[in-house]
């Protein structure tokens, strides 16, 4: 039976107080939790909306007690506090919301004790964030149910990965299903709570200016670039079996696009976004073995020297398979078949041990028809519009202008808006922000249960094609923008991957 349904509203522009709430964390010990999870809770502290009676109850395998959870989460979150955050007086008074609960997530019996700790007034809202493996999923969800948990102020956050295929995604959509309301049901992407990311929707429908050429007439080519200059660290067990196209391309690449390319919603409440990026996914090209061959490239990181430091290559990394087939990059020209983006190729890429570390959107416009000019067509820089995610969070508006002095000489300059300078405000990180969504029980910023998916169709028939695949993931040297079948790949229509690394701001 289903737990019930919670209010389904979407993220209005209004900060709205938030009710009590239980947070109950599994894999509260995981690296996940150190990292971002329990600082982006203290960072919500801080904030005023903040309830004073928030509890975290940390569920996790090991049985330790309290003091022990808590030196670790001393160790291995507090380093992690966004810098100049911490206090002494607001950590211990973090620190005092906590309580540990040892349960075996796969044996529905040790729950009883977790049972003991959670308040049962109907006032409070119930958290259970799954930051777990995927395999966990169902199985904690059916405990929950079967010793009474899930209620219908519950809600449940679903970490990433969301399967590992399309049909360990139904699975899991359908066992959690039958626990929780869709609308109970928040799948994280971190990337749709980066404050660039809803700029991007700020840009597109709080303008009059680009929704007009926001369209195949106008727009050349579009590029999404994540890169990461760190490899692939001591997340072998994890990465190793997932790769690129599932660790990125599948949510975070394929978000964007989506965000980019879908038609202008009737609000931004939860549906209303949702319903717009399905129909980004359904009219994505689904790839044959013959287009794929042509569209895709997977790329794995030889040793090499990022930021002049040397570094193994993935198959040196510690725990790695000698002859691993894992990519630890892709790109794909990726086709939307609608009429406002027939023709126009998005070029998506995600790597490993890449020279820089940067996630960008670069909208290509088209060049001017005809120079009145002295200077040949040619030597037109065509506009270009980049979103720059990280670092620096801003937007970038390459035009052409005239250059100072005597004669009619154009050459392109760069009008730029730097959001940190702009609004000196001090930014919440996807974590904190997305958090306070499932907090105030804002869906928008999550994917449903159909996106997912779609998603994964998409990516499936590449995933069965590499699987039989005999050719190994192309090689790239660490410190490098990958392999060169990815300029390869787009160099066939006569273009080039941005790869300035804009100055720091
Ligand atoms: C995660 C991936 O989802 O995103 C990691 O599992 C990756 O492999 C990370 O490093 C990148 O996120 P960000 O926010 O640092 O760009």
């Amino acid at each position: 039976m289903r737990a019930g349904t919670n209010e389904n509203m979407s993220s209005p522009g209004k900060p709205a107080s938030l009710n009590d709430f239980d947070m109950v964390l599994f894999g509260g010990g995981g690296d996940l939790a150190m990292r971002k999870l329990l600082p982006a809770l203290y960072a919500l502290s801080g904030n005023k909306v903040w309830p004073a009676g928030a509890r975290i109850i940390c569920v996790g395998r090991h049985d330790w007690t309290l003091e022990q959870y808590l030196e670790a989460v001393e160790q291995n979150a507090r380093p992690n506090l966004a810098s100049g955050t911490f206090s002494e007086e607001r950590w211990q008074a973090f620190r005092s919301r906590f309580s540990y609960v040892s349960v075996d997530a796969a044996d529905a019996g040790s729950y009883h004790s977790l049972t003991k700790v959670l308040r049962t007034e109907e006032a409070i809202t119930r958290v259970f964030y799954l930051a777990t493996p995927p395999s966990l999923f169902a199985t904690i969800c059916q405990n929950l149910a079967g010793n009474g948990l899930a209620n219908a102020q519950s809600r449940v956050v679903l970490e990433k990965p969301l399967g590992r295929d399309l049909d360990s995604a139904r699975q899991i959509n359908l066992q959690v299903g039958k626990v929780f309301a869709e609308s109970q049901i928040y799948r994280i992407d971190h990337y749709l709570g980066k404050e660039a990311v809803q700029n991007l929707l700020a840009l597109r429908f709080g303008n009059i200016l680009f929704e007009p050429l926001w369209r195949r007439e106008w727009i050349s080519d579009v590029q999404i670039t994540i890169a990461e200059q760190i490899g692939v660290g001591n997340r072998m067990g994890y990465y190793e079996p997932s790769g690129a196209l599932r660790d990125m391309l599948q949510n975070h690449l394929l978000q964007l696009l989506c965000i980019v390319a879908m038609e202008p919603p009737v609000s931004v409440t939860a549906d209303a976004v949702r319903d717009e990026k399905l129909q980004v996914l359904r009219s994505l090209r689904r790839f044959t073995p013959h287009t794929l061959v042509q569209n895709v490239v997977r790329g794995q990181y030889r040793s090499g020297h990022v930021n002049g430091v040397q570094v193994p290559g993935y198959r040196q990394e510690p725990d790695a398979q000698p002859n691993s087939r894992t990519e630890t990059f892709v790109a794909v020209k990726a086709e939307i078949d609608t009429w406002r983006w027939a023709g126009v190729p998005f070029y998506l890429r995600t790597g490993k041990r890449m020279a820089d570390s940067l996630a960008e959107i670069v909208i290509r416009f088209k060049s001017i028809p005809h120079s009145i000019f002295a200077q040949p067509v040619g030597s037109f820089q065509p506009n270009s519009l980049v979103i720059r995610l990280q670092p620096n969070e801003g937007l970038h508006l390459n035009l052409m202008a005239k250059t100072p002095g005597d004669g009619m000489r154009l050459k392109p300059v760069d009008l730029e808006l730097d959001f940190r300078e702009t609004f000196k405000k001090p930014r919440m990180e996807a974590y904190e922000r997305l958090l306070l969504d499932v907090l105030r029980g804002h869906l928008t910023l999550f994917m449903r249960s159909d996106e997912l998916e779609q998603a994964w169709e998409w990516v499936e028939p590449i995933l069965l094609f590499w699987e039989q695949d005999e050719n190994e993931p192309v090689p790239y040297a660490s410190g490098t923008w990958g392999p060169a079948a990815a300029s390869a790949l787009i160099g066939r229509d006569g273009l080039q991957w941005r790869e300035e690394t804009l100055p720091e701001v």
